[in-house]
């Protein structure tokens, strides 16, 4: 068999790989091997494309690998699973760079542009325009989550959709000038510098509980990114995998538009749906904030025959979740039916609260989703919020001029006693006070998520 179809071959099997692997990470059960299995098809590629004739210089490559897995292994081990989604959104916008460097390096290559195919030349743009905005986008949505002072509140004004818009017809009119003249490096730099204001105009006036939707949008860029480079290098596999990432993006983001009750053309357009001034914390709170203490809530246990527990961000942060599911086996083993609830965005990245529990050993059937548990709160006895705010936050139900208007969330409040265990009154992620702390029903446990849980599980022991 030729070189050729050999390689071919293994970009086959690559391609296979991927799609069980994706298979594979749709459930808790199978993500690990669908990592491996995705990894391995990785290796597969990379092996196969290294063995192409293409591949003239070893030396620079063999020193690219080197250094990137030195960076990539430090920043695994070192990265806290809380900046998770920085870390993602620093890749995702990685790869939309590696993309524009693709596209520059084809333009720029001897002798080639005269005999460059339009088909080729429209990679090129495609690969330029979406690796820019991704590049940029994603440094934004890693300044945002990581809390830059700079970056913290949606930079807004009015007409801004109306800027984008005409910045993004002028980028593609640029696009259609580069096109045109593929030779001519001034027309390609202004519309890279279009491309990447683009970037940036996009994600900036995005703000507060949006982001998800906006990481798992950039993360589909960042595939479309990679699918036109491998029309550019002519390599099948780039543009499977790129189109693999993409639609899996598309369809994670569609999730998160869901989760979070966001359009998508408002969010592809920096468009908050509810933009009402955020009520003042001091109004919302004064006089009506009631504190407990563990002793108080292993009391209230001893009569609870049904309990939910909802983690936030704060229980990752606390690394609290084998001191919740000791609690949780605590509780079952006094008859105390026990469940967790799941919103789709709390924490940080999807899933988070799922791999901190799963990493606890929490019975993958104890989880239950938002729509599922929802109705069940009402026949609740006591409901521990740990670490969550927005996503218990009535106000986005019951006030459409709140921030958070319209995000679906965890109906906590309509249980007999709600307990939030957190370490002040600050805000959420969103940034806009919870009247639920206030409610007649619900009581403060303040203090770290961790501590605050052991204390309880050893008053629950003594009690
Ligand atoms: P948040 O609304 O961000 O609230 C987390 C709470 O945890 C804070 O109010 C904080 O209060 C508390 N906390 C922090 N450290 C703590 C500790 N050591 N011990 C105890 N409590 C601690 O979290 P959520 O309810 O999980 O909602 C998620 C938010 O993040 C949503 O707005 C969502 O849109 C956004 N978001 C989600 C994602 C994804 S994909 N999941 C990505 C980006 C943003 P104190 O400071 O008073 O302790």
């Amino acid at each position: 068999m030729e070189q050729q179809h050999l390689i071919d071959l293994a970009y086959l099997v690559a391609g296979i790989l991927f799609i069980m692997g994706l298979k594979g990470l749709t459930h808790p059960r199978t993500a690990v091997r669908g990592n491996l299995l995705g990894a391995i098809g990785m290796l597969i590629a990379v092996v196969a494309t290294l063995c192409d004739h293409q591949v003239l210089d070893y030396q620079t490559i063999i020193i690219g690998i080197f250094l990137g897995s030195l960076i990539g292994a430090v920043m695994a081990i070192k990265v806290q699973m809380t900046a998770m989604p920085q870390l993602v959104a620093l890749f995702n916008g990685l790869g939309g760079g590696a993309s524009v460097l693709v596209a520059f390096a084809s333009l720029t290559a001897e002798n080639t542009t005269e005999t460059e195919s339009l088909i080729t030349n429209v990679a090129i743009v495609c690969s330029a325009l979406i690796g820019a905005v991704t590049f940029w986008g994603s440094l934004v949505a890693f300044g945002k989550l990581q809390e830059l002072s700079f970056l913290r509140k949606p930079a807004r004004f009015s007409g801004q959709q109306v800027v984008n818009l005409l910045l993004a017809a002028a980028t593609l009119l640029l696009g259609l000038l580069v096109l045109g003249y593929p030779q001519d490096m001034t027309y390609f730099s202004i519309f890279l510098i279009a491309a990447s204001v683009l970037g940036i105009t996009l994600v900036i006036p995005i703000g507060g509980a949006d982001m998800p939707v906006v990481i798992a949008l950039l993360n589909s860029y960042s595939g479309l990114a990679a699918a036109a480079t491998g029309f550019v290098v002519d390599n099948n596999v780039l543009i499977v995998a790129g189109s693999l990432v993409g639609a899996s993006g598309v369809i994670l983001t569609k999730i998160m538009c869901k989760a979070m009750n966001r359009s998508l053309f408002h969010v592809l357009f920096g468009v908050l749906e509810a933009v009402g001034e955020v009520a003042d914390a001091d109004e919302v709170y004064s006089g009506k904030i009631k504190s407990t203490s563990a002793d108080e809530v292993a009391m209230l246990y001893d009569s609870a025959e049904r309990v939910i527990i909802v983690p936030g961000y704060g229980m990752a942060v606390a690394q609290a979740q084998h001191a919740v599911r000791e609690l949780a086996n605590e509780l079952e083993s006094r008859g105390v039916e026990v469940e967790f609830a799941i919103h789709p965005v709390a924490g940080r990245m999807p899933g988070h609260m799922n791999v901190l529990l799963a990493e606890a050993e929490v019975p993958y059937e104890k989880l239950k989703e938002m729509d599922e548990i929802n109705p069940s709160f009402a026949q609740t006895d006591v409901v521990l919020v740990i670490g969550a705010n927005d996503v218990v936050n009535p106000d986005a139900r019951n006030d459409p001029t709140s921030p958070i208007a319209g995000m679906p969330i965890l109906n906590v409040d309509q249980a007999r006693t709600v307990v939030v265990v957190k370490r002040s009154l600050s805000p959420g992620f969103a940034g806009v006070p919870n009247p639920l702390f206030a409610a007649d029903n619900c009581l403060m446990f303040f203090g770290d998520g961790k501590q605050a849980i052991l204390d309880l599980n050893r008053a629950l022991k003594e009690s």
